[in-house]
């Protein structure tokens, strides 16, 4: 059986030096906000090229503090793509605003950039950019429109660990970013973990608090807060793969490229698009008209496929009423997309493997 990821495979590779950086934590005796925490976060900041980074305790708390701390509330709207992770909506909820979903662009799969205007109304706030599988949006442009309306951008950066655009990284075009350590991410902590990056420093300061019980000294409490924090003992295993994320993503666009050139059914069509050079893949999604019947070849061929993702967000129960919205590319797309296995130690025969058995599929 090939699994869509396995993930003793990195920690074999990494073995020493994770179980000698959980080991330092441990005889430490800190747990929570310590050296380990505020090392990675600096070298977090400085590898994605900005100025700041605060560890929280999830992506989707990366995006909602993020909104917090962009003073985005009740009464607001949030524009973001309708094919996203449901966590990047949720986030808007949960900060009492409201998403306002548009549609993508079939290519990229990231937020088509004719469709957005159309949903700015005078409520608008802020765009969430999500660079979806690990290709950045057309950032320059969404800067453009943002610049022009008047409204905030967070990036959800969390499926785009290291990718690039023109030389510059995910997270370090809008207001502030949001990041997911989530274990099977190009960067995964063991658990759950995430972080916020940003150039303003008070975005910064205001994060800092808001993550820690609103408080601005001990236990006095400004803000309403929540406990959201990086903990140590993750913070010093991501400090040891951050080492290996270049390459790692190095292997990722390798392993697209083995795909590219196996994968021939003509009934396939393989992810394309611009800006490719900077795609990290964190997925690699394909689409076809007989994606069920695909996916149910590959498992009875060994293949573990899954879809992200299988409901777009304004099909999604939970948000149905409230946006009301219809995004008719990105629905279409729910129902023909699927993920192939890819992960930095995927074998080569493996691709070939699955290429192979798609190719056999009529
Ligand atoms: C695009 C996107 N946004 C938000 C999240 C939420 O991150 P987390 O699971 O760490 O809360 C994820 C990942 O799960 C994601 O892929």
């Amino acid at each position: 059986m090939i699994k869509f990821i396995d993930l003793t495979r990195e920690y074999n590779f990494i073995k020493t030096e994770v179980n000698q950086a959980i080991g330092r934590v441990l005889k430490s005796g800190r747990f929570i906000l310590g050296r380990e925490v505020e090392s990675f976060e600096k070298e977090f900041a400085a590898y994605c090229g900005v100025k700041y980074c605060v560890g929280v305790a999830s992506g989707t708390d990366a995006l909602f503090l993020s909104l917090k701390a962009l003073g985005i509330g009740v009464g607001d709207e949030v524009i973001t793509a309708a094919n996203s992770f449901v966590a990047t909506a949720l986030a808007v909820e949960l900060a009492g605003a409201k998403p306002v979903f548009a549609d993508v662009n079939p290519l990229t799969y990231n937020l088509d950039l004719d469709k957005i205007e159309k949903k700015i109304s005078f409520r608008a706030k802020a765009i969430i950019p999500v660079h979806l599988y690990g290709q950045l949006t057309e950032m320059e442009e969404i800067k453009k429109i943002a610049r022009r309306r008047g409204l905030k951008i967070i990036e959800d950066a969390c499926q785009a660990h290291g990718a690039s655009l023109f030389g510059k990284k995910a997270g370090a075009w809008g207001d502030a970013a949001a990041f997911s350590f989530y274990p099977s991410k190009n960067l995964g902590a063991y658990g759950d973990g995430g972080a916020i990056i940003t150039n303003d420093k008070n975005i910064y300061e205001k994060l800092l608090f808001l993550r820690f019980y609103g408080q601005t000294e001990p236990y006095r409490s400004d803000f309403f807060g929540i406990n959201s924090r990086l903990d140590e003992l993750q913070a010093a295993a991501l400090r040891v793969k951050l080492k290996y994320l270049d390459k790692w993503n190095q292997r990722r666009r390798e392993i697209a490229a083995i795909y590219r050139q196996y994968i021939t059914n003509p009934a396939v069509i393989l992810p394309e698009g611009k800006n490719q050079a900077g795609h990290v893949f964190h997925l690699f999604v394909v689409r076809t008209k007989q994606r069920d019947a695909l996916r149910k070849f590959l498992k009875k061929n060994g293949v573990e496929t899954l879809i992200h993702y299988p409901i777009a967000l304004t099909r999604q129960p939970v948000f149905k009423k409230l946006a009301g919205a219809k995004c008719p590319i990105a629905e279409q797309m729910a129902g023909e997309i699927f993920s192939l296995p890819m992960y930095p130690f995927l074998k080569n025969e493996e691709i070939k493997k699955i290429a192979m058995v798609i190719n056999r599929f009529i």
